[in-house]
């Protein structure tokens, strides 16, 4: 069944009206667009009819695509990207497989991974513009803001990107193979950036790229983290772990970078700059940024026989648990247990690291503790992913930066995906709650009151009646101007709207 065709309804009664309405079901949502049929005259008489909104601040129940990349399933714990289950991918395949998989729809064969390889890799070595402003950071810059500067250097000199912000025509909906290699180049980019910000910030020389190798292999490569074995190219042990564990952070469907990116790619931009936007929306300590609390907060507990103590604190709610909780899980998350398994392999390496075992002894605490249990508290990825990532030797300044890089595939596939559907500007509504015009045309007598003779002073009566009477003089003002567009020749009137929308945007 299309969306168009609805088996079920709302049955509704807006009991101001006490107007019936039937609002179409369609596998479990509604749109919001047929709730704007019920409505209401505005105050006054003249008319204007005004449609219900919803509020969802937080978008708590707000679904803001229909998308058929990845589905979670929060109850039961699972995930699946392109309907094949993470456990299976996990297990047969590597990152570059689930790359193509998401953004494209399908597993690629032999040729089609070799000929996005080479894609990537083409794009991966830096213009000097692009070396040169990582360079101007001081070495102890944070790493968001260089990576927000490195593609914005990188955008500057693609001239595909410059040119689809400066068409009239948009650029990537016209042409699906342009939008592909942008895709391509947007991965390029965001690798070597983190590259560079890597070497700069230890002043370690940029290790080009290898045009034959995968692009986990290239990133350590360009980072200059080489097999301790040989001193040359990547370790193998680790490419081959990071080409698992990167699976698990592909995608997870509309999360609020990946929201964030698309608000920015509805207005028709490019796929870097949008990339831009679902990254800073990482920044905060609610997202991305709680990976850096967490790591703060972990680091103080040093030794986990203090986690009973901690998990205390955190129960008089003085602090959030990093690492538990979920908006969508209500169970455990499933890529921990395929976490686990890396953290198992790679145990004589890791095993020891003082972090991995704070995060470890906190889950088996709170996994077990009735406040965690009462309010469906379960632990997520990042628990244990995070923490990983430091007992593999990568330091603290560029986990998250890594994790984005993992987590492109799945952004650029939602935008790929938007480029398929009607274009539709991303233009949420308010509630406005300030005063209405009418309060202010009272505000200035209100301020001059004191220069005021007693007998000019109105009672606290006579100004209600003043604000009543200044608002069906407004609202009738408002009622005749419509009047006077109704009667405007249809084409004016549609100059009318289109403007009126066009300042609205
Ligand atoms: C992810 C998160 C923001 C989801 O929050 P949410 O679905 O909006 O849940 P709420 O904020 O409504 O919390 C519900 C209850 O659980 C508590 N709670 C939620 N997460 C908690 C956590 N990590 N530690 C302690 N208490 C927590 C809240 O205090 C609240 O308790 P109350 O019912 O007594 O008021 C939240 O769980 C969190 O902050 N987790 C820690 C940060 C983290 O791991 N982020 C990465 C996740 S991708």
């Amino acid at each position: 069944m299309n969306s168009t065709e609805a088996a079920h309804h709302l049955r509704v009664v807006d009991s101001r009206t006490e107007k019936p309405y039937l609002i179409p079901i369609h596998d479990n949502y509604v749109h919001a667009k047929d709730l704007g049929a019920i409505t209401i005259s505005s105050p006054g008489d003249d008319g204007i009819p005004q449609k219900l909104t919803i509020l969802d601040n937080g978008f708590e129940n707000t679904a803001c695509m229909e998308s058929a990349i990845t589905h979670i399933d929060g109850y039961r714990g699972t995930v699946h990207y392109r309907g094949m289950a993470i456990e299976d991918l996990f297990r047969d395949n590597d990152f570059e497989d689930v790359l193509h998989l998401l953004v494209w729809g399908n597993l690629p064969t032999a040729s089609q991974k070799k000929a996005t390889r080479a894609s990537i890799n083409s794009a991966l070595v830096p213009p000097k513009n692009v070396i040169n402003t990582i360079a101007a950071f001081p070495r102890d810059a944070e790493t968001y803001p260089m990576v927000i500067a490195g593609l914005s250097a990188f955008i500057a000199s693609d001239k595909a990107a410059r040119d689809s912000r400066q068409s009239q025509k948009p650029t990537y909906r016209n042409d699906l193979n342009k939008a592909d290699q942008a895709i391509l180049r947007t991965i390029a980019y965001y690798a070597t950036t983190i590259a560079l910000i890597h070497c700069h910030k230890r002043n370690k020389p940029f290790t080009k790229p290898d045009p034959k190798g995968s692009l986990v292999g290239n990133l350590l490569l360009m980072m200059g983290i080489l097999d301790p074995a040989t001193g040359k190219g990547p370790d193998p042990e680790l490419v081959a772990c990071l080409e698992k564990l990167w699976i698990l952070y592909a995608d997870h469907e509309m999360t609020n970078s990946t929201a964030g990116m698309l608000h920015a790619a509805s207005t028709l931009t490019d796929p870097t700059s949008a990339i831009m936007a679902g990254l800073v929306c990482g920044f905060g300590p609610l997202h991305g940024g709680a990976i850096d609390l967490a790591y703060k907060a972990l680091g103080e507990i040093k030794d986990p026989k203090y986690v009973p103590g901690f998990i205390e604190v955190v129960k008089q709610k003085k602090m959030r648990l990093f690492g538990y909780g979920h908006r969508i899980y209500k169970t455990r998350d499933p890529r921990l247990a395929l976490i686990e398994e890396l953290i198992e392999k790679s145990k004589d390496k890791v095993a020891d690291n003082p972090l991995l075992k704070v995060a470890l002894a906190i889950d088996r605490v709170a996994n077990q503790d009735e406040y965690f249990v009462s309010r469906n508290l379960k632990a997520n990825a990042d628990l244990l992913g995070c923490f990983f990532y430091s007992a593999l030797g990568f330091e603290r300044d560029m986990i998250i930066a890594i994790i984005c890089l993992s987590r492109l595939p799945g952004g650029l596939a939602h935008w790929r995906e938007t480029l398929e559907k009607p274009i539709k500007l991303w233009r949420p509504r308010q509630i406005y709650s300030g005063p209405k015009p009418a309060d202010q045309t009272i505000q200035p007598r209100r301020q001059t009151t004191e220069s005021l003779s007693s007998s000019d002073m109105k009672t606290e009566k006579e100004e209600v009646v003043h604000v009543q009477q200044t608002e069906n003089v407004a609202d009738r003002g408002r009622g005749a101007r419509k009047q006077k567009h109704t009667k405007l020749p249809f084409k004016l009137r549609l100059y009318f709207w289109a403007k009126s929308c066009f300042s609205g945007a």
